[in-house]
Protein backbone atom coordinates (compact mmCIF):
# COMPACT_ATOMS: atom_id res chain seq x y z
CA UNK A 1 0.00 0.00 0.00
CA UNK A 2 2.03 3.15 -1.00
CA UNK A 3 1.52 6.74 0.40
CA UNK A 4 1.44 9.86 -2.03
CA UNK A 5 2.82 12.97 0.49
CA UNK A 6 2.36 16.47 -0.83
CA UNK A 7 4.67 19.08 1.33
CA UNK A 8 3.98 22.71 0.44
CA UNK A 9 6.01 24.74 3.08
CA UNK A 10 8.47 27.18 1.42
CA UNK A 11 10.84 25.44 4.00
CA UNK A 12 12.90 22.70 5.74
CA UNK A 13 14.36 23.34 8.32
CA UNK A 14 11.87 24.50 10.83
CA UNK A 15 8.56 23.26 9.08
CA UNK A 16 6.18 22.56 11.36
CA UNK A 17 3.83 21.31 8.82
CA UNK A 18 6.39 18.89 8.04
CA UNK A 19 6.96 17.73 11.53
CA UNK A 20 3.37 16.92 11.98
CA UNK A 21 3.09 15.07 8.53
CA UNK A 22 6.06 12.93 9.29
CA UNK A 23 4.21 12.12 12.89
CA UNK A 24 1.56 10.65 10.31
CA UNK A 25 3.46 8.89 8.05
CA UNK A 26 5.57 7.72 10.71
CA UNK A 27 2.45 5.86 12.47
CA UNK A 28 1.23 4.69 8.84
CA UNK A 29 4.44 3.37 8.48
CA UNK A 30 4.12 0.86 11.31
CA UNK A 31 1.44 -0.93 9.65
CA UNK A 32 3.14 -0.76 6.20
CA UNK A 33 7.21 -1.24 6.63
CA UNK A 34 8.07 -2.19 3.28
CA UNK A 35 5.04 0.47 1.41
CA UNK A 36 6.62 2.84 -0.87
CA UNK A 37 6.51 6.91 -0.63
CA UNK A 38 5.67 8.65 -3.44
CA UNK A 39 6.85 12.56 -2.58
CA UNK A 40 6.05 16.07 -3.93
CA UNK A 41 7.67 18.87 -2.48
CA UNK A 42 6.10 21.78 -4.07
CA UNK A 43 7.22 24.53 -1.93
CA UNK A 44 10.73 23.67 -2.52
CA UNK A 45 10.44 22.07 -6.08
CA UNK A 46 7.56 23.98 -7.52
CA UNK A 47 5.68 23.23 -11.06
CA UNK A 48 6.05 25.32 -13.70
CA UNK A 49 3.76 28.19 -13.24
CA UNK A 50 2.67 28.73 -16.83
CA UNK A 51 1.93 24.71 -17.12
CA UNK A 52 -1.86 25.01 -15.88
CA UNK A 53 -2.73 27.94 -18.80
CA UNK A 54 -0.67 25.40 -21.37
CA UNK A 55 -2.79 22.43 -20.43
CA UNK A 56 -6.01 24.31 -20.63
CA UNK A 57 -5.20 25.56 -24.14
CA UNK A 58 -4.52 22.40 -25.07
CA UNK A 59 -7.70 20.52 -23.68
CA UNK A 60 -9.44 22.95 -26.02
CA UNK A 61 -7.47 22.13 -29.25
CA UNK A 62 -7.03 18.96 -31.23
CA UNK A 63 -3.61 17.54 -30.45
CA UNK A 64 -1.99 17.66 -33.50
CA UNK A 65 -1.81 21.47 -32.92
CA UNK A 66 -0.59 21.56 -29.71
CA UNK A 67 2.73 23.71 -29.32
CA UNK A 68 5.37 22.12 -27.33
CA UNK A 69 5.08 23.87 -23.98
CA UNK A 70 1.41 22.87 -24.43
CA UNK A 71 2.22 19.40 -24.82
CA UNK A 72 5.00 19.69 -22.05
CA UNK A 73 2.41 20.90 -19.15
CA UNK A 74 -0.16 17.64 -20.46
CA UNK A 75 2.61 15.64 -19.78
CA UNK A 76 3.26 17.04 -16.26
CA UNK A 77 -0.40 16.51 -16.04
CA UNK A 78 -0.63 13.13 -16.85
CA UNK A 79 3.00 12.41 -14.30
CA UNK A 80 0.82 14.42 -11.12
CA UNK A 81 -2.02 12.38 -11.93
CA UNK A 82 -0.22 8.83 -12.23
CA UNK A 83 1.27 9.79 -8.98
CA UNK A 84 -1.89 10.10 -7.79
CA UNK A 85 -3.57 7.02 -9.35
CA UNK A 86 -0.47 4.62 -8.07
CA UNK A 87 -1.16 5.48 -4.23
CA UNK A 88 -3.83 4.44 -2.04
CA UNK A 89 -3.47 6.86 0.74
CA UNK A 90 -2.93 10.59 0.86
CA UNK A 91 -1.29 13.06 2.90
CA UNK A 92 -0.96 16.50 2.02
CA UNK A 93 0.92 19.42 4.38
CA UNK A 94 0.17 22.78 3.22
CA UNK A 95 0.84 25.95 5.73
CA UNK A 96 -1.60 29.12 5.34
CA UNK A 97 -0.07 31.80 3.43
CA UNK A 98 -1.24 36.17 3.63
CA UNK A 99 -4.64 34.15 4.54
CA UNK A 100 -4.88 31.75 1.63
CA UNK A 101 -3.65 28.72 -0.27
CA UNK A 102 -0.36 28.29 -0.82
CA UNK A 103 0.07 29.13 -4.19
CA UNK A 104 2.06 26.19 -5.35
CA UNK A 105 -0.37 23.53 -3.92
CA UNK A 106 -3.41 25.84 -5.96
CA UNK A 107 -0.81 25.44 -8.95
CA UNK A 108 -0.71 21.48 -8.33
CA UNK A 109 -4.26 21.41 -8.05
CA UNK A 110 -5.72 23.55 -10.69
CA UNK A 111 -2.73 21.60 -13.28
CA UNK A 112 -4.01 18.37 -12.03
CA UNK A 113 -7.84 18.78 -12.74
CA UNK A 114 -6.99 19.53 -16.51
CA UNK A 115 -6.12 15.34 -17.06
CA UNK A 116 -9.23 14.13 -18.39
CA UNK A 117 -8.87 11.37 -15.30
CA UNK A 118 -9.14 14.06 -12.70
CA UNK A 119 -12.01 16.31 -14.90
CA UNK A 120 -15.22 16.39 -13.20
CA UNK A 121 -16.85 14.26 -16.21
CA UNK A 122 -14.74 11.27 -14.88
CA UNK A 123 -16.24 11.33 -11.93
CA UNK A 124 -14.46 10.63 -8.58
CA UNK A 125 -11.59 8.57 -9.61
CA UNK A 126 -9.95 9.01 -6.34
CA UNK A 127 -13.19 8.11 -4.16
CA UNK A 128 -13.13 6.64 -0.37
CA UNK A 129 -9.24 6.06 -0.58
CA UNK A 130 -7.89 7.54 3.11
CA UNK A 131 -6.18 11.06 3.06
CA UNK A 132 -4.50 13.23 6.01
CA UNK A 133 -4.56 17.43 5.55
CA UNK A 134 -2.26 18.43 7.67
CA UNK A 135 -2.89 22.88 8.08
CA UNK A 136 -0.67 24.75 10.19
CA UNK A 137 -1.06 28.31 10.48
CA UNK A 138 1.26 30.94 12.46
CA UNK A 139 -2.01 32.96 14.16
CA UNK A 140 -4.35 31.54 15.70
CA UNK A 141 -8.12 31.52 14.20
CA UNK A 142 -10.96 29.78 15.97
CA UNK A 143 -14.45 31.56 17.64
CA UNK A 144 -13.84 35.05 18.90
CA UNK A 145 -10.15 35.52 17.67
CA UNK A 146 -9.60 38.76 16.26
CA UNK A 147 -9.19 37.35 12.67
CA UNK A 148 -11.96 34.62 12.73
CA UNK A 149 -12.75 33.61 9.26
CA UNK A 150 -9.58 35.13 7.73
CA UNK A 151 -8.34 31.33 6.87
CA UNK A 152 -9.37 31.53 3.35
CA UNK A 153 -7.33 28.19 2.66
CA UNK A 154 -8.30 25.62 4.65
CA UNK A 155 -12.08 25.30 3.53
CA UNK A 156 -11.05 25.86 -0.17
CA UNK A 157 -8.38 22.63 0.05
CA UNK A 158 -11.40 20.72 1.77
CA UNK A 159 -13.92 21.39 -0.93
CA UNK A 160 -11.24 20.01 -3.28
CA UNK A 161 -9.44 16.91 -1.51
CA UNK A 162 -13.12 15.40 0.20
CA UNK A 163 -16.02 17.10 -1.99
CA UNK A 164 -14.37 17.18 -5.42
CA UNK A 165 -12.26 14.06 -5.73
CA UNK A 166 -13.76 12.33 -2.72
CA UNK A 167 -11.31 11.13 -0.39
CA UNK A 168 -12.28 9.97 2.90
CA UNK A 169 -10.57 13.12 4.80
CA UNK A 170 -9.34 13.66 8.30
CA UNK A 171 -7.71 17.19 9.13
CA UNK A 172 -5.20 17.96 11.36
CA UNK A 173 -4.45 21.41 12.09
CA UNK A 174 -1.92 23.24 14.27
CA UNK A 175 -2.02 26.88 14.97
CA UNK A 176 -0.04 29.45 16.67
CA UNK A 177 3.11 28.30 14.93
CA UNK A 178 4.75 31.77 14.91
CA UNK A 179 5.04 31.99 18.79
CA UNK A 180 8.47 31.87 19.84
CA UNK A 181 9.19 33.25 16.63
CA UNK A 182 7.24 36.48 16.70
CA UNK A 183 7.92 38.54 20.35
CA UNK A 184 4.26 39.91 20.18
CA UNK A 185 2.46 36.47 20.75
CA UNK A 186 4.93 35.50 23.86
CA UNK A 187 1.91 35.47 25.92
CA UNK A 188 0.66 32.87 24.19
CA UNK A 189 3.57 30.37 25.15
CA UNK A 190 1.31 27.56 26.87
CA UNK A 191 -1.73 27.98 24.53
CA UNK A 192 0.49 27.37 21.49
CA UNK A 193 2.28 24.17 22.62
CA UNK A 194 -1.20 22.83 24.32
CA UNK A 195 -2.45 23.29 20.78
CA UNK A 196 1.05 21.61 19.47
CA UNK A 197 0.57 18.35 21.70
CA UNK A 198 -2.97 18.00 20.37
CA UNK A 199 -1.84 17.95 16.88
CA UNK A 200 0.41 15.75 17.46
CA UNK A 201 -1.99 13.38 19.07
CA UNK A 202 -4.19 13.34 16.45
CA UNK A 203 -1.57 13.23 13.88
CA UNK A 204 -0.96 9.63 15.22
CA UNK A 205 -4.37 9.00 14.95
CA UNK A 206 -4.62 9.77 11.41
CA UNK A 207 -1.75 8.08 10.44
CA UNK A 208 -3.75 5.09 11.80
CA UNK A 209 -6.31 5.55 9.73
CA UNK A 210 -4.29 6.05 6.54
CA UNK A 211 -3.04 2.53 7.42
CA UNK A 212 -6.51 1.65 7.42
CA UNK A 213 -6.65 0.41 11.17
CA UNK A 214 -9.54 2.67 11.51
CA UNK A 215 -12.77 2.42 9.98
CA UNK A 216 -14.74 5.65 11.57
C1 LIG B 1 5.14 34.65 3.52
C2 LIG B 1 4.39 34.10 4.68
C3 LIG B 1 3.07 34.44 4.87
C4 LIG B 1 2.37 33.92 5.96
N1 LIG B 1 1.07 34.28 6.12
C5 LIG B 1 0.39 33.81 7.19
C6 LIG B 1 -0.96 34.16 7.40
O1 LIG B 1 -1.59 34.86 6.61
N2 LIG B 1 -1.57 33.70 8.50
C7 LIG B 1 -0.95 32.88 9.39
O2 LIG B 1 -1.57 32.48 10.37
N3 LIG B 1 0.34 32.52 9.21
C8 LIG B 1 1.00 32.97 8.14
N4 LIG B 1 2.30 32.60 7.95
C9 LIG B 1 2.92 31.72 8.94
C10 LIG B 1 2.94 30.28 8.50
O3 LIG B 1 1.63 29.80 8.28
C11 LIG B 1 3.61 29.48 9.59
O4 LIG B 1 4.93 29.96 9.79
C12 LIG B 1 3.65 28.00 9.28
O5 LIG B 1 4.20 27.33 10.39
C13 LIG B 1 4.47 27.73 8.02
O6 LIG B 1 4.51 26.34 7.76
P1 LIG B 1 5.85 25.51 8.05
O7 LIG B 1 6.16 25.68 9.52
O8 LIG B 1 5.53 24.13 7.70
O9 LIG B 1 6.93 26.09 7.19
C14 LIG B 1 3.00 33.06 6.86
C15 LIG B 1 4.34 32.69 6.64
C16 LIG B 1 5.03 33.19 5.56
C17 LIG B 1 6.44 32.76 5.33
Amino acid sequence: MSLFRLDASIRTDGSVSRAIADIVEGTWREGNPDAAVIERHLGIEPLDASAWAHAVAADRSHEETWTPPQRQAVELAATLVDELLDAEAYLFAVPLYNFGVSQHFKAWVDLVLTDPRMASRAGQTLAHRPAALVVVRGGAYGPGTPREGWDHASGWIRRILQDVWGLDLRVVESEFTLVGVNPALDEFKDLAAQMRAEAERVAAQHGRHLAGALTH
